[in-house]
């Protein structure tokens, strides 16, 4: 892939300015898209096999196809909490090249004929709301928001609107909620956002992550077909990975779905630094379970399908690499206690599961842990898997049931390790005591 078609701040200098966008190009796209018909352009997204780059890969045509085309109101909200750890590509998609958001944003309101558009940024992103408002004052002076959308007889608006820093808030019901001024809480479905009753303001919705919307201007211009020249039938298009952890050059990397971890890590981040092993892949973040770095996990395409098929999740495509350093049981903790943290407390398995799971960990870590801990921490995690409302729960019980399966020497060795410090310090805390702690 020559050019880069998201992270296009890399190739062209100041691309987010208004004029400079222009001047590229931009724009282009929404006028196309609104001198065809809506039900056209959802049929070149749908054609394209976009898929949502927020985590769950849904193709994006799809979704918007949903949508009842009777409602006379309906939205379209821009999922820009990017909350997951080690995600760090909407950020940069937002800073460098905001207008090819906004446009896609815009296409996607027309393809569905959308009264409002919300773009819902966590709380941090304060500046970079301030830049996209001056971005949408920009493209509202030139008639591609608001009233009469280039003179189609469409007319659009677009507000920007920042969370208050929960995790919770990037799943999209809860999104919703919080919006909305409730508490960010996720929904009971159905009714999904795309039904009367489920989406915001309980209209008509679509939710798309900010990456998503990003790839639709070239996707209207280019067309379909181009589209999937780049990456594979069933994972079609560019991907923005971000690399972190143990890796030689960590950051963001816009290059086509389909290429191996071994050539992503390898090849374009200069490796594991220090002459390092690598141990310990997580491909999404904290909420897609690790996976050991086998050769043959090295040589997996990142698609959608292809690391499901190895046990995993592809999500937003956060790849977090921890070397041969690393005590995978010790990473766990770290994760649990940002699940406990972030469980918004709405549905008992996940409230008291993350409770406990994390007080085992702690356990683990202040070597209070025994062996049976390790079966107790699968236990707990398999009582949560698949009864909680929303896939928080399901994200937290995966840090504890995948680092146990491929990595229990870790585990076992912490708490030899612990057990042998107590010896030799002739200090082990009276039963007692371990007890209470317990
Ligand atoms: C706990 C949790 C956190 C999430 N955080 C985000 C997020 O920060 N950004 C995002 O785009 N999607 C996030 N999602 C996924 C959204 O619920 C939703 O699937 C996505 O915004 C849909 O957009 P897409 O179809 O373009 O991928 C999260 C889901 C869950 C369960
Ligand atoms: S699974 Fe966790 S985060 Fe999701 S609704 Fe239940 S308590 Fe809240």
């Amino acid at each position: 892939m020559a050019e880069h078609i998201l992270l296009r701040d890399l190739d062209v200098p100041d691309i987010k300015a208004f004029d400079v966008y222009v001047q590229h190009g931009g724009y282009e796209a929404l006028r196309k898209a609104v001198g065809m018909t809506p039900a056209a352009v959802i049929d070149v997204v749908k054609a394209s096999n976009l898929r949502g780059r927020g985590g769950a890969g849904f193709p994006t045509g799809v979704k918007w196809s949903f949508i009842p085309q009777s409602e006379p109101v309906k939205y379209v909200v821009v999922n820009a909490d990017e909350s997951e750890p080690g995600t760090f590509k909407d950020r940069q998609i937002l800073e460098g090249n905001p207008h090819q958001l906004i446009e896609g944003a815009m296409i996607a309101a027309y393809a569905i004929q959308a009264t409002a558009v919300y773009i819902y940024l966590r709380g941090e992103f304060w500046d970079i709301a301030a830049n996209l408002d001056a971005c949408i004052e920009d493209a509202r002076k030139e008639g591609l928001i608001g009233p009469d959308v280039l003179g189609s007889g469409w007319s659009c608006e677009m507000y920007t609107h920042l969370g208050a820093g929960a995790y919770i808030c990037g799943e999209e019901s809860a999104l919703l909620n919080s919006l909305q001024g409730l508490l960010g809480q996720p929904r009971v479905r159905p009714p999904f956002p795309a039904q009367k009753g489920g989406g915001l303001y309980y209209e008509a919705t679509v939710v798309n992550n900010v990456e998503t919307l990003t790839n639709v201007p070239w996707i209207i211009t280019h067309g379909a077909e181009e589209y999937k020249k780049i990456g594979t039938p069933e994972s079609p298009g560019p991907k923005i990975y971000c690399l972190s952890g143990h890796v030689a050059k960590p950051g963001n990397y816009e290059l086509p779905l389909g290429i191996t971890f071994r050539e992503l890590i390898f090849e374009h981040a200069g490796g594991i630094p220090d002459g390092k092993q690598l141990k310990a892949i997580l491909p999404s973040g904290a909420s897609g379970p690790v996976l050991p770095a086998t050769d043959a996990v090295l040589d997996t395409p990142l698609t959608y399908e292809a690391v499901a098929q190895i046990g995993s999740t592809l999500g937003s495509a956060s790849i977090i690499l921890m070397d041969e350093t690393v005590n995978v049981a010790w990473a766990a903790s770290k994760m649990m206690k940002f699940f406990a943290h972030e469980s918004c407390g709405k549905c008992t398995p996940c409230r008291e599961g993350t409770y406990w799971l994390r007080r085992r960990y702690e356990a683990l870590l202040d070597g209070r842990a025994q062996a049976r801990d390790i079966a107790i921490l699968d236990d707990v995690a398999s009582q949560m898997t698949g009864v909680t409302l929303c896939a928080l729960g399901e994200f937290a019980v995966n840090p504890v049931r995948a680092t146990i399966k491929h990595f229990r020497a870790d585990y076992e060795a912490w708490i030899k390790q612990e057990a042998a410090e107590d010896k030799k310090a002739a200090k082990p805390a009276p039963a007692r005591e371990k007890a209470a702690a317990r």
